[in-house]
This record gives structure tokens, sequence and C-alpha cells, in this order.
């Protein structure tokens, strides 16, 4: 019932305190993104965990250039990148992603799925990219979440099951 108390509450963080995760709130995380379920069990993501005060996410956030902090200020980013050969690769990385984005709801904590630098991370100057954030050899940038305390709310979005649901 827990689980589906943080599936319905979640919604995404668009503003943080300046406050920091705690050790045990950022492994909390971690792990929960690491207990994801990968196809074949082939364990392909990689997790970077990175300080929202990293001069490597400024630099990213200069070159997305959007005129507002693209991780709304939020004390950790963390970084899933996966092997690039793997097809179900993006797949995993969802479900870890949202693993995360609920342990986050959990532990009373905000977040936000960021899917906007993909572009960049795995563009022209991928390589680059790769090295600053420390994604291994034959991995690419697959998701990012930001996670901190909330200065903001947002109710959850809304859906339509009439029209995204099919019963036979
Ligand atoms: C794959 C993916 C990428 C996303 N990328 C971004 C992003 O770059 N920036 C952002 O502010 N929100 C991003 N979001 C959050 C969505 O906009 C958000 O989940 C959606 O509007 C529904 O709102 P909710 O999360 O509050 O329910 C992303 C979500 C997903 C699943």
């Amino acid at each position: 019932m827990e689980v589906l108390k943080a599936i319905e509450s979640r919604s995404s963080t668009r503003g943080y305190t300046a406050e920091k995760l705690t050790e045990e709130e950022q492994n909390i995380l971690i792990t929960a993104g690491l207990q994801a379920p990968t196809a074949t069990n082939r364990q392909e993501l990689h997790i970077t965990v990175v300080p929202g005060d990293a001069p490597e996410l400024k630099e990213l956030d200069e070159a997305l250039g959007r005129g507002v902090c693209f991780y709304y200020g939020a004390p950790t980013v963390l970084i899933l990148s996966g092997e690039e050969a793997f097809s179900w690769t993006p797949v995993d990385a969802g479900i870890a992603v949202e693993n995360i984005a609920l342990a986050a709801e959990a532990l009373g904590l905000g977040s936000v799925i960021l899917g906007c630098v993909k572009g960049l991370m795995r563009g022209p100057e991928k390589e680059k990219w790769n090295r600053r954030f420390r994604i291994p050899e034959g991995y690419a940038f697959e998701i990012a979440i930001a996670v901190g305390h909330k200065a903001t709310e947002k109710a959850p979005h809304s859906y339509s099951a009439e029209k995204q649901v099919t019963y036979l």
C-alpha cells in the first residue's frame, strides 16, 4: 500500500530549498535505482551522483542555455547511463529512474526526471560530457533525475483512462 500511495502522490518538483540530502537519503535513492529490474538481469546501468553545485552541472546548464536552471537548483542530480549496445537499456533506465522518484517521494523529498539534456549528452560533444560525468566506456546518457527538499508544490497530473486504456 505504501508503494501505491507514493505512486499516487508523486509529482514533478521544479523548485528546491538549499538543504542537502543526507548520506542515508542519498544511499536509499541509489539503492532504489540499483534494485530496479533489468532485462535478463544484465544490470547495465550506471549512476553518476552529482552535487547541485558541481562545476560540471553548471557547464552543462550553460551549454543547454535555457535561461532557467535545467535541474531547478536541486542539491543532487543522479545521471543514469547505460550500455549503448543493449536494446533494453532505455526501458531499464526508465524503470530505475521511476524507482528513484518513488523512493524520493517515500522519503518526503521532491524529484523531477530530466530528459532535456539528452540531445547535448548524446550529441557531437558526447565524449566530452561522458568524461565530465564519468560515464563508463560503451555507455551513454539515458536519463537524469533531480532530487531535493521541495520549495514548490504541484498536484499530480490528471489523465484520461478513457483515452489511454482499452479493455478487450
Ligand atoms: C522521460 C522523461 C523526461 C522528462 N524530462 C523533463 C525535463 O527535462 N524537464 C522537466 O522539467 N521535466 C521533465 N519531465 C517531467 C515531466 O514533464 C512530468 O513527469 C510530466 O509533466 C507529468 O507531471 P508529473 O511528473 O508532475 O506527474 C520528464 C519526464 C519523463 C518521464
